[in-house]
C-alpha cells in the first residue's frame, strides 16, 4: 500500500501548462483517477519544493488543518511530482475577503486562522498571502483551506531559521485579518501543542516515500534526528509565546520584507 492509502502510486496521464502567473506551480495533470492534481517538480524552481509541500500538506493534515488529499505521483516519462488535488466549488478570492471584511462572516474561522498562523510559525512559511488559502463552498458554508508550501520549511532552511516569522506575506495576512478581529491565542497555543503531541516517528515515516531526487541522504538524516529532539524545544517555546499573544502582536523580526 502506498504512503496516502492507494495500493498503487498515482499516476498523471496528462500534463499541461498550469497557466498561473505564479512562481513555484508550472504545470497541471490529470491523474489515473481522472482528477486534476496541481503539479511542483524538483526542476520547476526550488529543488526542495516537493519535499516541503509534502511533509507540510502531511503535517497540516495530521494535525487536523484542512488541506487537499496530497501524492508522490509518478508523471509521463517516470519523474516523480507532489501533486495536489484540485478543489472544485471555490469561491473568488476577492469575492471571499470581501465577506470576511465583515466581523460576523470572519468571526467563524478565526479558531481556523490562528491555528494557521501557528502552523505557519513551526514551518517558517513566509507566503501566506490570501491567494494561498482556498475558500471552499460547502453545503454548510464556507471554508478554509490552505495551500502552497513552497516558501516554508526547508526551502527557507528550516529548521534552523529563528522563530517568530519577519515581516512577510504572512504575518500581512494575519494583519488584514486581524484589522477586522483578533485571532484567539488559544487556538495558536492548542496547535502547538498538538504539533508537539506528533509521535518521534511521525517526520522518518513520512520521508520514507520520498524519492532521493528530492531530498539527500544526509539532510534526511538530520532532520529526523531533529524532529526527535529539539522540535520540543522550539514548540514550547512557541507554545508560551502563542498562549501569552506575544507572537500573534508582534514583528519580531522586521530586517525581511
Ligand atoms: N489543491 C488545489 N485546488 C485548487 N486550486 C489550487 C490547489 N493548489 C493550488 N491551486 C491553485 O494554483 C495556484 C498556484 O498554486 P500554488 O499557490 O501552490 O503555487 P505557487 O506558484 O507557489 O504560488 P505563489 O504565487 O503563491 O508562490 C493557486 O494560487 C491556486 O489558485
Ligand atoms: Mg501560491
Amino acid at each position: 500500500m502506498t504512503e496516502s492509502g492507494r495500493l498503487f502510486p498515482l499516476v498523471i496521464r496528462r500534463t499541461e501548462p498550469a497557466g498561473y502567473c505564479t512562481a513555484a506551480c508550472k504545470s497541471i495533470g490529470v491523474g489515473d483517477d481522472g482528477l486534476t492534481y496541481i503539479l511542483k517538480r524538483v526542476a520547476d524552481a526550488h529543488p526542495l519544493i516537493p519535499v516541503s509541500e509534502w511533509v507540510c500538506t502531511k503535517l497540516a493534515e495530521h494535525v487536523g488543518l484542512a488541506v487537499s488529499p496530497c501524492h508522490i505521483a509518478t508523471l509521463p516519462g517516470g519523474e516523480r511530482a507532489f501533486a495536489s488535488r484540485e478543489e472544485g466549488g471555490l469561491m473568488d478570492t476577492d469575492a471571499a475577503m470581501h465577506l470576511l471584511e465583515q466581523p460576523e462572516a470572519l468571526r467563524p474561522h478565526l479558531p481556523a486562522l490562528a491555528r494557521w498562523y501557528a502552523f505557519d510559525v513551526f514551518t517558517y512559511n513566509v507566503d501566506r498571502h490570501i491567494a494561498n488559502f482556498l475558500f471552499r463552498q460547502g453545503r454548510m458554508g464556507m471554508a478554509l483551506m490552505g495551500i502552497d508550501f513552497s516558501q516554508a520549511l526547508l526551502t527557507e532552511g528550516w529548521p534552523t531559521v529563528g522563530i517568530p516569522l519577519p515581516t512577510c506575506n504572512t504575518s500581512h495576512a494575519r494583519r488584514t485579518f486581524e484589522a477586522v478581529l483578533p485571532y484567539p491565542s488559544a487556538e495558536a497555543a492548542a496547535l502547538a501543542n498538538r504539533l508537539a503531541g506528533v509521535s518521534d516517528e511521525w517526520l522518518a515515516d513520512t520521508l520514507s516515500p520520498v524519492p532521493e531526487q528530492w531530498l539527500d541522504a544526509r539532510v534526511r538524516t538530520s532532520l529526523i534526528r531533529w524532529w526527535g529532539s529539539a522540535r520540543h524545544k522550539r514548540l514550547s517555546l512557541l507554545h508560551k509565546h502563542f498562549a501569552s499573544g506575544r507572537y500573534l502582536r508582534i514583528l519580531a523580526n522586521p530586517r525581511r520584507s
